[in-house]
């Protein structure tokens, strides 16, 4: 009863910080429409394939070498292209203009999205963003320089500025995520310089959605193994050191000689738990020489890793 209790309300906890992601698949067969939506939040595409890896969806009224191949499929990027960051997507399967990925075999789309709540901003081309997350730090969710509407950033344009709808900077996520990802604060301008001119002659604008999420720090004494856990979301490793910066942590029933020196820095240790760690919902890391090396002999020592669970 007490853990019903105690779990509930963890549960109930996690639906009012907005912490819980649903993930939807949609199975659309070839030439029907298909239509994606977040009653709450904004689409973000997780996996878009065409082709068949399942020989019974899709399949009445089909014959058996139609539906008997089921190693087809193909990565569809332009389905998250056209979707993320919208609250309704909806499009005709069989007008994307799509290569065939196994000629005689009757297909279908499988998409998987879930829903992301954030804060959605537009900055028009020439304009700055600034985020300040506080103590916490940002996590880019979505993000799209360009123009995919005739409405947004258009007062006082000439229509042949906001007449081209399908363009954008295809990379734009990434731009955005190497400014701002994992800073308490960042500053964004909607420039061809940050990004590049996608439609030269079209006014532009970025347009972005990101959260907010906590800082932790783990602390693990030398010998001790850090265990890094996400209830929600992966691992971004912010910063960490094996060593000692302070004569206070992991110094109890220690000789003076093994906590004084307090400048003291193993240089790997960020990439080495970045890639145990980095991307994982879970990992654990070994406070030990032999997986940093030892870089002040003599001092005992303790790994601190600051990192965020995003999306
Ligand atoms: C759809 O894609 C998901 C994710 O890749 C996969 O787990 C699932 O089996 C697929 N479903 C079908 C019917 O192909
Ligand atoms: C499709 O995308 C998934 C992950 O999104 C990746 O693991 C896989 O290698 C990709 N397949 C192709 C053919 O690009
Ligand atoms: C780490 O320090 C060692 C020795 O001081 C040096 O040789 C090495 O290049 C440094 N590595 C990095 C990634 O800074």
């Amino acid at each position: 009863m007490f853990f019903l209790k105690l779990s509930l309300l963890t549960f109930l906890m996690a639906v009012l910080m907005g912490m819980l992601t649903y993930a939807e698949n949609v199975i659309t067969c070839y030439g029907s429409d298909q239509r994606l939506s977040c009653e709450s939040g904004l689409i973000r595409v997780k996996s878009a394939i065409y082709g068949r890896t399942d020989s019974t969806v899709c399949s009445v009224g089909r014959p058996a070498s139609e539906t008997q191949n089921t190693q087809c499929s193909m990565n569809v990027s332009l389905i998250s292209d056209m979707c993320n960051g919208r609250s309704v997507c909806e499009f005709k399967t069989d007008t994307l203009g799509l290569p065939d990925p196994c000629y005689g075999t009757y297909k279908y789309f499988n998409t998987t999205y879930d829903c992301v709540t954030g804060r959605s901003i537009v900055s028009c081309e020439g304009s700055y963003i600034s985020l300040d997350c506080g103590g916490s730090v940002v996590n880019v969710l979505l993000a799209k320089y360009g123009r995919t509407d005739s409405t947004t950033c258009s007062t006082g344009r000439p229509v042949s500025e906001i007449t081209k709808t399908d363009c954008y900077v295809t990379n734009s996520l990434a731009t955005v995520k190497t400014i701002c990802e994992g800073k308490s604060s960042c500053t964004l301008s909607a420039t061809n310089d940050v990004f590049y001119d996608p439609c030269v002659g079209t006014y532009k604008y970025l347009s972005m959605t990101y959260t907010c999420v906590a800082k932790e720090t783990s602390v693990t004494c030398e010998g001790n193994t850090a265990v890094l856990t996400c209830d929600s979301g992966v691992l971004n490793i912010l910063s960490a050191n094996y060593g000692r910066t302070d004569s206070i942590t992991c110094s109890a029933g220690r000789p003076n000689n093994e906590v004084t020196n307090t400048h003291c820095f193993a240089n790997n240790t960020l990439s080495v738990v970045k890639n145990s760690c980095g991307g994982k919902s879970k990992c654990a890391v070994s406070a030990t020489n032999n997986v940093f090396t030892d870089p002040c002999v003599g001092t005992y020592k303790y790994l601190t890793v600051v990192y965020s669970c995003i999306y």
